[in-house]
């Protein structure tokens, strides 16, 4: 169901869910100061409930609301990103609830870069928890219509358009002692975060100790076997040509196939949907393609792995947990 700007305010403020769209991927929002409606978002989505939310904030002023700290190289990630895809993952403050952070001693904050999404937050003067609008594990939704395809079309969708980034917002987590880590990589890459903050990212170290590290380390968002994924079968190739030769195996035996496949050249003889080589453009697009192939209920989508580059570190990341090798 698609509602109005206002609309979506008067639900939020009455404690209800609402789909809103932002830069990266549409999100299933909430009042994130109230635990009842922050729980419809998880039982919305079927999202365990030791999954923290992120807090989508208006401007950097509203850190402070919910960081116990905000070290100097947060604050300079914000500055250099927001409104942007970047989330920051900081210390809370003690009377965050415990629903938002999933239990954590953190809380994740971003300002989206969507005018209808900052309209939204302005307008409502709220800030809105809000994970990606998909069921759990999942494709992220890119547009109104992927939201009401996999959330029903009861949901209320606020409908801003196609996303522009396409994939998820890189989470960079800061200790109060200026720490940092990049827990999921997104369109905006270690080399950009590097330039702003000037110093390496914490190593993250694997010793016989591993109990202990993993207590002290912050949790990495997608950690489940398959997360972002179709329901139909995704196998993955680095290589086109033996893409191809899968098709054509698949084919002999009866087998229906769908492929997506990265820049020029050879096509398998089935459905394709060839994405540009460059990498802005196919995390874009990635998401509506995987859409896209799914609906076509085939057996088995192919999808070739973008090169092995820093360029293309998000995207791969994506590929790599939506599906399995070839
Ligand atoms: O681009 C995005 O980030 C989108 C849009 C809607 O803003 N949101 C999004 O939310 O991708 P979600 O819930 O699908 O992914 C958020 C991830 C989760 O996997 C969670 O583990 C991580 O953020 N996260 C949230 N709070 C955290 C915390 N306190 N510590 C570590 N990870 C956290
Ligand atoms: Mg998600």
């Amino acid at each position: 169901m698609r509602i109005s700007l206002e609309d979506a305010v008067a639900r939020l403020r009455n404690g209800e869910v609402v789909a809103i769209p932002t830069e990266t991927v549409y999100g299933l929002a909430a009042d994130a100061t109230n635990d009842v409606a922050l729980q419809k978002i998880f039982t919305t989505k079927q999202r365990p409930a030791d999954h923290p939310l992120i807090v989508h904030i208006s401007d950097i002023s509203h850190v402070t609301d919910w960081a116990a700290s905000f070290p100097e190289i947060a604050v300079k990630l914000a500055k250099a990103f927001w409104p942007g895809a970047l989330t920051l993952v900081l210390p809370a403050k003690s009377h965050v609830s415990k629903v938002v952070r999933g239990g954590e001693p953190t809380i994740a904050l971003r300002v989206p870069n969507h005018p209808v999404a900052l309209a939204l937050l302005k307008l409502s003067g709220l800030s809105v928890a809000a994970p990606s609008a998909n069921l759990f594990t999942q494709l992220s939704p890119t547009t109104a219509a992927h939201v009401e395809a996999g959330l029903g079309v009861a949901i209320p969708v606020l409908d801003g358009g196609a996303c522009q980034v396409g994939i998820e917002s890189s989470i960079v987590s800061v200790s109060a002692d200026g720490q940092w880590q990049l827990l999921r990589p997104g369109m905006i890459s270690e080399a950009d975060i590097l330039k702003v903050v000037g110093s390496k990212q914490q190593i993250k170290v694997e010793s016989e100790d591993e109990k202990t590290i993993q207590a002290q380390t912050p949790k990495v968002p997608g950690q489940h076997a398959l997360h972002y994924s179709p329901r139909t079968p995704l196998m993955l190739f680095n290589n086109r040509a033996n893409l191809i030769q899968e098709s054509e195996v698949l084919m002999q035996a009866g087998k229906t196939c769908a492929a997506l496949i990265i820049g020029e050249g050879n096509q398998p003889n089935c459905q394709v949907v060839q994405l540009t080589s460059q990498p802005n453009e196919v995390a874009e697009q990635l998401y509506g393609a995987l859409h896209g192939l799914d609906a076509l209920q085939v057996d088995c989508i192919l999808a070739e792995l973008p090169p092995n580059a820093p360029a293309w570190v998000a995207v791969l990341d994506r590929l790599s947990r939506a599906g399995y090798k070839g």
